[in-house]
């Protein structure tokens, strides 16, 4: 067992959440990697907190792109032997305001390929090394979007949205974080898996600016990534299979 450094990988760490929490991260200690499927974008991101010193790296990793998923398992394996903390937190939304009657397939495999089949394919790949950990974690970043109780509470702000494929990929997210977390609990490996949702937090997801979304009510970044950062460094906390945001935990 190798336990000494935390290693912690972020996918989609180039920008918005991920890159705020690797800076968070890195600056509480924790050796951080950020997936980042354009190598420059993250690189030139963590430039300047490689240059006030912080453990943090950049690797390449598309987590809709197999062989990319491979090879930065591989690198991890080959540099450190092992992984404390899997933050899967990239995402992305194809088809917010379609109708669900007429949302194409396409868009439909578009979301799905980033939010689901993705995460679970970075999640398969770096398994075998967050079990060689003495107690390793896995945080999904989901959405209140991909809640069926929030979809049909007028009194939550999920109500009015629509986005069917972005929200369907949450929502099997959220059951694959369940699964996963309930197979590590049989098989009494020490791993967490929980799912986070971040609140509507003032980012460029969904194509505007952090400006707009502030505008429309979307909290700040560090507000948006409280909870995760919370999770990623309380290592005495082995609660698994839940769902939480900043005030505790929300409706699957
Ligand atoms: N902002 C919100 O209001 C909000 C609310 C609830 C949940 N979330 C969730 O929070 C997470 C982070 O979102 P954010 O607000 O920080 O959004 P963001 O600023 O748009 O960042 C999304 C990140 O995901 C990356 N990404 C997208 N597709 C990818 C792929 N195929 N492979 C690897 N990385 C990919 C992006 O990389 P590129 O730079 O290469 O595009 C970017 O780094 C997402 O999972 C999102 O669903 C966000």
């Amino acid at each position: 067992m190798k336990t000494n450094k935390i290693i912690t990988l972020i996918t989609g760490g180039n920008r918005g959440m991920g890159l705020a929490l690797a800076t968070k991260l890195a600056t509480a200690g924790q050796t951080v990697i950020i997936g980042t499927r354009n190598l420059k974008s993250g690189q030139t991101a963590i430039a300047p907190l490689i240059t006030a010193g912080l453990p943090i790296e950049a690797i390449q990793l598309d987590v809709t792109d197999p062989a990319s998923v491979t090879q930065a398992a591989a690198f991890v394996t080959e540099k450190y032997g092992y992984l404390t903390t899997l933050i899967n937190n990239a995402g992305a939304a194809f088809d917010f305001g379609m109708a669900p009657a007429t949302v194409s397939q396409a868009l439909l495999r578009k979301n799905f390929e980033v939010n689901y089949f993705g995460l679970i394919d970075v999640t398969q790949k770096f398994f075998p090394l967050l079990k060689q950990t003495a107690r390793a974690k896995i945080i999904n970043i989901s959405s209140m979007m991909g809640s069926k109780t929030a979809a049909l509470d007028p009194k939550t702000g999920v109500y009015q949205a629509v986005a069917a494929g972005y929200q369907s990929a949450k929502a099997a997210a959220n059951m694959y974080t369940v699964q996963l977390a309930k197979q590590c609990q049989r098989e009494q490996l020490a791993i967490t898996v929980n799912a986070v949702d971040p609140g509507m937090v003032a980012t460029e997801f969904g194509g505007a600016t952090p400006k707009q979304a502030q505008a429309l009510g979307a909290q700040t970044v560090d507000t948006g990534i409280a909870r995760t950062f919370a999770l990623a460094t309380d290592f005495d906390n082995t609660e698994t299979a839940t769902f939480s945001n900043v005030d505790g935990p929300v409706a699957w």
